[in-house]
């Protein structure tokens, strides 16, 4: 596997791919890399003939009180990993190098109403600078295919929406959320979580569960679902950032004749904010 950090070795690497009719699918990430980006990583091989995997920790999406600094850097271990899966290359760009300009300065993309709601409220600014660098990579690296994973469903939709708004010639794929045995969603702020709290938080993923039971075979109203839902995880220990039932493709709340729903839950386990979803078909 190839690792390069500077733009003009990246783009001469895409061009001799391009230049051999290879097609070329992505996989961005900030490291620190589980099973969960892993699942990408073996999704993307099966889409295209070149894989190619950034690691960039975006500072233009963390806000100010956020763990930019303590955000966690493994790159000797996710080089191994990657490596091992065959990855073609890996992208390891510097902040200089994506952000020369400093972040102030730096023209943005912003996907306003699918932003707005959720994280988006949570964490302003937070899906600017994901469509901003996610834009970015996809001028340096042109894939065919990108993967994302369904656990950051909102993040999904937003990039889904840049894509089509801007007509970019990119196919997405959503790939479904790796979780621990009991339930808790990978995800690389785990790592802040003790043995216990980890335990605890497998709540999360068999309470979204209960909810679809009740929407489907009780026919509880969407409302009381969420309610309940609510009231369960704080009983629980969890602290909500929010909770609520969406329509899966516009995110606005949940109405009888929609497609199919999905449950977003945001909450605190002491200090750690972990985010998780569940996508239930209406019948
Ligand atoms: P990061 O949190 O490193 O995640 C990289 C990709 O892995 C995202 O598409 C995310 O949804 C996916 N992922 C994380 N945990 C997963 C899990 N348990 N199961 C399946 N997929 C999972 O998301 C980002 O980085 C950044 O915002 C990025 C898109 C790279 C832009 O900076």
């Amino acid at each position: 596997m190839q690792t390069i950090s500077s733009i003009e070795s990246l783009r001469q690497t895409i061009r001799q791919f391009k230049q051999n009719g290879q097609r070329v699918a992505f996989v961005p990430t900030m490291g620190n890399l589980h099973q969960g980006h892993l699942e990408l990583v073996k999704r993307a091989f099966s889409e295209a003939d070149k894989v190619v995997v950034s690691i960039f920790v975006n500072p233009m999406q963390f806000g100010q009180n956020e763990d930019l600094d303590n955000y966690p850097r493994t790159l000797e271990a996710d080089q191994q990993a990657l490596s091992a899966l065959g990855v073609d290359l890996l992208f390891t760009p510097t902040p200089q190098i994506m952000y020369p300009k400093g972040l102030d300065a730096q023209t943005f993309v912003e996907v306003p109403a699918i932003s707005e709601n959720y994280c988006g409220t949570s964490r302003p600014g937070h899906f600017r600078g994901v469509a901003t660098i996610v834009n970015k990579l996809f001028n340096l690296v042109q894939p065919d295919v990108a993967c994302f994973g369904e656990k950051d469903f909102q993040q999904l939709q937003v990039i889904r929406t840049m894509v089509e708004d801007l007509s970019m010639p990119i196919k997405i794929i959503g790939v479904p959320t790796v979780r621990e045995k009991n339930g808790l969603a990978k995800s690389s702020r785990n790592g802040y979580l003790t043995e216990a709290q980890k335990e605890q938080a497998g709540i999360i993923y068999h309470c979204m569960q209960s909810a679809k039971t009740q929407l489907l075979k009780e026919k509880t109203s969407i409302q009381t679902v969420q309610q309940q839902l609510a009231n369960t995880l704080e009983t629980a220990g969890l602290r909500l950032d929010y909770i609520a039932i969406a329509d899966t493709k516009s995110l606005q709340p949940a109405t009888a004749d929609n497609k199919s729903w999905v449950i977003l839950v945001a909450a605190y386990m002491g200090n750690t904010r972990l985010i998780d979803n569940l996508v239930i078909e209406n019948p």
